[in-house]
């Protein structure tokens, strides 16, 4: 009896060992699969078509969310825009409309869960099913900890984090019955790496950047294939509203033209994850071995203060330049100009 347990718990060990290793190459199969792929050169990987998408702006009424949705608009797609900033989002509209696209706007405080699901549904019954959610709309407190209002620190967390909840729960479920959709996290860096004064703000990319992954996951094993998501993680952004103030040391700060390409890029060919700059991933890679020491190291050099100052923005014009996104995907271009016209906060967290 004692030998025949023995032998069964070995035979057990072996399949266990057989298993792991067969996991192990299956793996490595995939993974140099996936590197084979990411170098071909863009003719030979499976494009997307979104032409008769509809496709849903969060934060549409400036910055990086106007960007996203003139590059859609050209790409075919119906775009919807959502904004608290209802003079931008009119803007973005009439910017979309100028180049022949279509486009919808609607006031949306998505710190507001039944405005989210009101606006959800008359999107969907004005314009139809949304097809491509971008979460793209954001805040920014920056201050230390301990001076930010609570007001501030939830407002983070409502619009950076848990708005995608409740968008996603709009428009999931019509994704997964058609088996076709895409929802993209606009994240950050500051999800993959903390930064003094943006404690709100990193914690809440970091759910977002977790939001993603989880959300994949999930998808993956409802067995749901149609339904892809991506999350975009870009470094500092010029000239939009948030950080544009913002010295950066070292590493320049990240044209919002470079980033909106990169974005529709990764929407275009399925990616899952997109580090901006690019290089920036081995460091990331590096993360989990590196002493605190040597990360803060890091982030006191690079970014010696990351607190933007609140004040109102003045209007900035942001143009395409000849060899950027029209060029390379679309063979046109794209003249947006960028209205930074989103409610700051002072510091006690008033609009101004
Ligand atoms: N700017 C950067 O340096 C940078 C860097 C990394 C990631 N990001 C992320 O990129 C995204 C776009 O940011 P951006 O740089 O274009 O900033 P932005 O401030 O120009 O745009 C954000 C938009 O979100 C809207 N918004 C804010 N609160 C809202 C609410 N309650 N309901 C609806 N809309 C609301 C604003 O009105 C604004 O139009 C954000 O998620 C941001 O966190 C920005």
């Amino acid at each position: 009896m004692v030998v025949q347990e023995k032998t069964s718990s070995a035979n057990q060990a072996i399949k266990n060992l057989i298993e792991l290793i067969g996991f192990l190459v299956y793996s490595l199969t995939l993974m140099v699969v996936a590197v084979y792929k990411r170098c071909l050169p863009s003719i030979y990987q499976k494009k997307k078509r979104i032409s008769g998408d509809v496709a849903l702006v969060t934060g549409g009424g400036g910055g990086l969310g106007r960007l996203l949705a003139l590059r859609l608009a050209k790409l075919g797609a119906t775009v919807v825009l959502w904004d608290v900033n209802i003079k931008g989002v009119d803007e973005t509209v009439g910017l979309v409309k100028g180049i022949g696209g279509k486009a919808y706007g609607y006031r949306c405080d998505l710190a507001d869960k039944e405005d989210v699901y009101r606006v959800a549904k008359k999107t969907q019954q004005e314009v139809g099913d949304v097809t491509i959610l971008i979460n793209n709309a954001g805040v920014v407190s920056g201050l230390p900890l301990l001076s930010t209002p609570d007001n501030l620190i939830k407002r983070t967390f409502d619009v950076n984090i848990i708005a995608h909840f409740w968008t996603a729960k709009a428009f999931l479920p019509k994704m997964i019955e058609n088996d076709r959709g895409h929802i993209i996290t606009i994240a950050s860096l500051a999800g993959h790496l903390g930064v003094n004064k943006l404690v709100d703000y990193c914690a809440s990319k970091y759910a977002a950047v977790g939001f993603d992954e989880s959300l994949k996951a999930e998808l993956d094993s409802q067995g749901v294939r149609g339904v892809k998501t991506t999350v975009v993680c870009p470094y500092f952004i010029q000239q939009t509203g948030m950080f544009d103030n913002v010295s950066s040391k070292f590493l320049p700060k990240l044209k919002a033209n470079d980033v909106a390409d990169r974005t529709i890029e990764a929407l275009l060919y399925e990616e899952d994850v997109v580090i901006l700059p690019g290089y920036l991933k081995a460091l990331l890679m590096l993360k989990p071995i590196m002493p605190w020491s040597v990360k803060s190291m890091f982030s006191k050099k690079f970014i010696p203060d990351a607190s933007p100052h609140h004040q109102p923005t003045p209007i900035v014009q942001i143009k395409e330049s000849e060899d950027s996104f029209p060029q390379k995907i679309l063979n046109n271009s794209v003249s947006a100009s960028v209205t930074q016209t989103k409610p700051n906060l002072d510091k006690q967290g008033k609009d101004l």
